[in-house]
């Protein structure tokens, strides 16, 4: 049996989030039990990621109700509970891709930054890196980012704050500005604009239904409009499948 999943955790503790009918879930996580030892929740996805959080809609329907794990990507670690936060083991990939962009001495500035798996990425890949400052809303994956940072031994790199971006002042301006927040965070354009250092870099995510991503280029460069924000796209690339005929893609840019 083909089961889609996520598995996210470690060796000791872990959680298996998974996406099938729930007519075949019994089956499923029989399977599960089985092969993954190390599984000790089962979640079953019952609707897109929800709300301002982006939080997976899942229901616990086997294991341990304790659903706080700390996974391993990379050579770094992150704790959170997959109940009460964003984040996708997928993405690691792309964290890399964005890690390795980075330049030393440079100021990082991560938008929507969940449990921190981009700052600590960052800073695991770039020694140099001057600072990464983190800017979440939700409360939780703020206070799992602080600990991550900790347990990863950053604190003298990484500042995480519980803001909405929006309101987010006295931050200074920033070389590189990350923005993961592929529904929305296009509308943060103006934001970024005036966290911008002149020459620096933004790496937006949207959601594409076009072959060339042109809908997601027009959707931006309206918006930017509005502001009279004028940009220059270095690079637009696709990260991974969205939904049937959407792709999640980047956008890396500078400011005119
Ligand atoms: C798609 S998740 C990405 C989280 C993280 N960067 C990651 O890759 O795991 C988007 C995050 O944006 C946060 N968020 C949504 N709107 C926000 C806002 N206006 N200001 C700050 N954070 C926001 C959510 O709480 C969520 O953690």
């Amino acid at each position: 049996m083909r089961i889609p999943m996520d598995i996210i955790g470690s060796k000791e503790k872990a959680v298996a989030v998974i996406d099938v009918p729930e007519e075949q879930a019994e089956a499923a996580v029989e399977e599960i039990r089985k092969r993954y030892k190390h599984v000790k929740s089962i979640l079953l996805k019952i609707g897109g990621r929800e709300g301002v959080y982006r939080i997976c809609n899942t229901k616990l329907i086997w294991g341990s109700q304790d659903t706080e794990v700390i996974h391993k990507e990379n050579k770094y670690l992150l704790k959170l509970d997959p109940l009460r936060v964003y984040f996708s083991p997928r993405e690691a990939t792309e964290r890399q891709r964005i890690a390795k962009l980075v330049k030393p001495n440079e100021r990082v500035l991560v938008m929507f930054s969940g449990v921190a798996p981009y700052a600590i990425a960052i800073a695991k890949a770039q020694k140099d890196v001057e600072e990464i400052v983190c800017v979440d809303i939700n409360l939780v994956a703020t206070q799992y980012a602080t600990e991550n940072v900790k347990l990863n031994k950053l604190d003298d790199k990484i500042k995480v704050y519980c803001w909405d971006v929006r309101e987010a002042s006295g931050l200074g301006k920033f070389d590189r500005i990350i923005m993961p927040l592929p529904e929305t965070g296009y509308q943060y354009i103006d934001v970024a604009h005036r966290s911008a250092k002149e020459h620096a870099i933004i790496h937006l995510y949207g959601i594409s239904e076009t072959k060339d991503f042109s809908d997601f280029e027009k959707k931006l460069k309206d918006y930017a409009q509005r502001f009279g924000i004028k940009i220059k796209i270095l690079r637009k690339s696709k990260v991974s499948e969205y939904a049937p005929h959407k792709v999640k893609v980047r956008f890396d840019f500078q400011f005119l």
